[in-house]
């Protein structure tokens, strides 16, 4: 993609978290923290290492590095948006997380050393990338030789969501179509296409491990809170203001194939970590019997 094109993209994607910093996964439905928890679990990260979050927004996959590092290791955390950098940022001082440093970077060329990192995440981010297996090549330079990396994308969604979903595609021009991060085509639509790419940056030992994530909504209005808060506000911002309201009424309308017998509604999706492992260096001249010339 031209350098440009690909730096307006990236503009065009910080400018919609600059705008949702402040409600970004703080509207009381969990959903960006526990997919973070599963993807960070998945790496194991231990006491000391050097942990980097790419795409940290509110902190969701930051929090539970800095406790697997301990007071031993460090965590980075970078994001184009500097509304969520700053409110992060705050959050780590009001924690006491010394061991936490915030940075405004575009994580397509952050500009941080390379091999600097024991293990990386990106959470929800990789799909938002103009250039993703580039993005990959990148990531895979900062790990450290046998250093990990993990991605969360999304799979498919269950049907009421799906069709909950619909209530905006009136409205969405034809790139906003193209950018649904499921992702109808292209490598994000399945584990393979996902483990393609990371295979394809240099990372070996890829595997998926995917697991369903219910969101769950008290009324329709939660809905509209919750998807008003992060990268849903795009589909809100396409909805011409004298048409929001019918959008809102479809949308309660959409929500009751998805009642709960707790007379809240239920939606569910696939989420799908990816992991791969910067190939180990062999120091073959150090190996058992080597012999030197
Ligand atoms: C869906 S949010 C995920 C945030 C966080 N990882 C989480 O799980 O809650 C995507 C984040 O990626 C950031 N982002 C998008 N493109 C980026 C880029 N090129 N460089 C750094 N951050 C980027 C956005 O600003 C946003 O905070």
């Amino acid at each position: 993609m031209d350098p440009n094109e690909a730096a307006q993209r990236s503009a065009r994607v910080a400018a919609v978290f600059e705008r949702v910093a402040d409600t970004y996964d703080t509207v009381g439905v969990p959903w960006f923290t526990p997919i973070a928890e599963r993807l960070v679990a998945e790496l194991s990260p231990a006491p000391g290492e050097r942990a980097l979050d790419l795409g940290t927004g509110r902190g969701a996959a930051l929090w539970p590095l800095a406790d697997a590092v301990g007071p031993t290791g460090r965590v980075t955390g970078l994001d184009l948006a500097p509304a969520m950098v700053a409110a992060t940022r705050r959050e780590a001082t009001e924690r006491g997380l010394a061991t936490v440093s915030l940075l405004v970077a575009d994580a397509a060329d952050p500009g941080l050393p390379e091999a600097s990192f024991d293990l990386a995440v990106a959470s929800l981010v990789l799909f938002f990338m103009p250039d993703p297996p580039e993005a990959l090549r990148v990531w895979h330079n900062l790990l450290v030789p046998a250093g990990r990396l993990g991605l969360s994308t999304f799979g498919p969604r269950d049907a009421a969501w799906e069709q909950l979903d619909d209530v905006f595609t009136p409205f969405l021009p034809p790139q906003l179509l193209d950018a649904r991060t499921s992702g109808a085509r292209g490598p994000f639509v399945s584990d393979a296409g996902v483990e393609e790419l990371l295979a394809a940056a240099g990372f070996t030992s890829v595997h998926t491990a995917s697991f369903e994530q219910a969101v769950r909504f008290v009324d329709a209005e939660q809905w509209r809170l919750w998807s008003w808060s992060h990268g849903q506000r795009v589909y809100w911002d396409a909805v011409p203001q004298e048409h929001r309201g019918e959008v809102l009424a479809a949308g309660s309308e959409r929500l009751e194939a998805a009642r709960d017998s707790y007379g809240g509604f239920t939606l569910t999706q696939q989420v799908r970590i990816t992991v791969g492992v910067r190939p180990p260096t062999v120091d073959r001249d150090a190996l058992p019997g080597a012999t030197t010339s």
